[in-house]
């Protein structure tokens, strides 16, 4: 298979920024460069910068364009990653069942804006089946690869990923795999009923969702430029209760963005 040219590393490039808002700099080229080469392969292309031409040009199917955006975007995750964001969410749940969703706030709603394969939105709501229990609460994992969400909707983990998660969580709400699933976790039915995953570009107009107590979007900014990060960061907030609170990544301050959020502590912002 040919290698990507210089001109071809630039066409693609700037497609997936004008689809994801992600900008992939020359440092991504090997990994850029061998994520087509295998869909090329597989849709029967063996020069690589035909394929990339295709591609620009709008001669591949939709469904091929879903492929290439969902193999160049990062989807490393792992169950209860950044521990201190899901401390203040169980302080969070606990406050709302002492007062009894008082004060009109009824269901307790977190989104997890950028959810990956599904493990921050298990992670949350394994928290809020041990702090809420039966009351009513609710979960939407939303992410721009189809592949993911896809797989996010089954609950099927290798365990290495829940090295972070604690014994009595993964007794109380995982099954172990046996058989041909040794190795893996499935996430208990219960749990899994409670969560909603689709597919939501941030750089876009959002579906329908409600408005949350919480919104998990982390590890996700880091890709974007500072006024995609702005214009993201004041879409997504306009999902949140007032009194709500946003989790960014510990990594993406949102200090910058001149945004009506007040920074309560670390990576934890409400709306002002
Ligand atoms: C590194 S993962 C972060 C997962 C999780 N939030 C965490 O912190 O572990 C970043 C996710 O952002 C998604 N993503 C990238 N661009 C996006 C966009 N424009 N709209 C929605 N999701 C996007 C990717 O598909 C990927 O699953």
């Amino acid at each position: 298979m040919s290698s990507l040219s210089p001109q071809s590393f630039t066409a693609i490039t700037d497609l997936f920024h004008r689809i994801s808002g992600i900008r992939l700099t020359e440092a991504k080229r090997a990994l850029v460069q061998s994520r087509l080469q295998k869909l090329a392969a597989d849709s029967g292309e063996s020069d690589l910068n035909v394929f990339v031409q295709k591609m620009v040009r709008g001669q591949l199917s939709e469904d091929m364009l879903v492929s290439v955006v969902d193999k160049l975007t990062t989807n490393e995750t792992y169950f209860f990653r950044e521990p201190a964001h899901f401390e203040d969410l169980a302080r969070r749940a606990g406050a709302h069942r002492a007062t009894g969703g008082a004060g009109g706030a009824g269901e307790f709603l977190v989104w997890s804006g950028a959810s990956s394969s599904g493990e921050e939105a298990y992670s949350i709501a394994m928290v809020l089946a041990d702090k809420l229990g039966t009351a009513p609460w609710t979960i939407h994992g939303t992410d721009l690869s189809t592949t993911v969400v896809d797989s996010a909707r089954q609950g099927l983990y290798p365990m290495e990923r829940a090295r972070d998660t604690s014994k009595d969580y993964l007794r109380r709400f995982c099954l172990r795999g046996e058989g041909p699933y040794e190795g893996q976790l499935l996430i208990m039915k219960e749990l899994r009923a409670r969560v909603k995953f689709q597919c939501a570009n941030l750089m876009q107009p959002l579906p329908a969702l409600p408005l949350f107590d919480v919104i998990f979007l982390r590890n996700v900014l880091i890709y974007f430029d500072a006024s995609a990060k702005r214009a993201i960061v004041e879409r997504v907030i306009e999902r949140l209760k007032p009194g709500g609170v946003l989790y960014p990544g510990h990594a993406e301050s949102l200090a910058a963005l001149d945004l009506p959020l007040k920074a309560i502590a670390p990576a934890i912002y409400q709306h002002a």
